[in-house]
């Protein structure tokens, strides 16, 4: 890493001290980075990262009623209906750690999620507004980084065999347990997941940028980079 992207990434650390970040939306395409800086900004901030997608496989593998109709439809790169993915969420919301903020990954992802986070947030006089950053790069690049992720199965820590890969092939660095790859990450699935994000995301993403309080950022750099452009940005839209 150079001098100056530790600089950079000093200088998020310090905006990120000063700020209550309330609640945060990452936004952006399959394999955009959304979970990789989310666990930056829970490193940082200390609130919870809300990974919708995270939560629909917990589902799956413990063989919810929940989880027994999200496995076909995740397995397709469609979207799991707004009715339920609403509830899980509503339902995690509710956790005590989600107090002083939140980083929700992956939600929303529809127009009807949106107002309906949109509604709930307006009948919580308490909570902050929301702050949306979507992240954006380009395809060839996301195509590459759903082929080679790997994710640990115990700690949940990201690789990438191409980009970003552990010490030792195949294995955690930081559990040593062995990688392994989700069942959505084939070539077939993303460019269905990529078909579901341009028709139903997209109209997300223009939603909040019109609300305002939105940043884009460039997600083709270093991981501490862009969490570094990330704080800057949710300082400069919470001041
Ligand atoms: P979900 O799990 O949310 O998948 P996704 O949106 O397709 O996003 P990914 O998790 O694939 O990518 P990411 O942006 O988190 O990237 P990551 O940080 O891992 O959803 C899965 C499915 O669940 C959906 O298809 C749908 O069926 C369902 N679902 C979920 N939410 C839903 C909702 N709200 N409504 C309805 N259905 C829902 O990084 C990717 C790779 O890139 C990794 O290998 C990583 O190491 C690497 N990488 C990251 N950053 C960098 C960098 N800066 N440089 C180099 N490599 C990098
Ligand atoms: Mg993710």
């Amino acid at each position: 890493m150079s001098s100056s992207s530790i600089t950079a990434v000093d200088q998020g650390r310090d905006l990120g001290r000063k700020i209550q970040p309330g609640p945060i939306l990452l936004l952006g395409a399959p394999g955009v980075g959304k979970g990789t800086q989310a666990k930056e900004l829970v490193k940082l901030w200390g609130i919870p990262q809300i990974s919708t997608g995270d939560l629909l496989r917990a589902n799956v593998a413990q063989g919810t009623q929940l989880g027994r109709v999200a496995k076909e439809i995740m397995g397709r790169g469609e979207l799991v209906p707004d009715s339920l993915v609403n509830e899980m969420v509503a339902v995690r919301l509710l956790e005590p750690d989600t107090v002083r903020g939140y980083i929700l990954d992956g939600f929303p992802r529809t127009l009807g999620q949106a107002h309906w986070l949109d509604g709930r947030l307006a009948t919580q006089v308490e909570s902050l507004p929301v702050v949306a950053v979507s992240i954006q790069v380009n395809y060839n690049q996301l195509l590459r980084r759903i082929t080679g992720r790997r994710n640990c199965p115990v700690c949940q820590t990201i690789y990438n065999v191409y980009m970003n890969p552990p010490k030792k092939d195949g294995f955690c660095d930081v559990e040593g347990a062995a990688l392994v790859q989700r069942a959505d990450d084939t070539e077939e699935v993303f460019k269905e997941r990529m078909r579901a994000y341009a028709a139903l995301t997209a109209p997300v993403v223009d939603h909040y940028r019109e609300q305002g309080r939105f940043a884009e950022v460039d997600g083709d750099r270093p991981i501490a980079a862009i969490a570094a452009g990330i704080v800057a940005a949710v300082e400069r839209l919470r001041g």
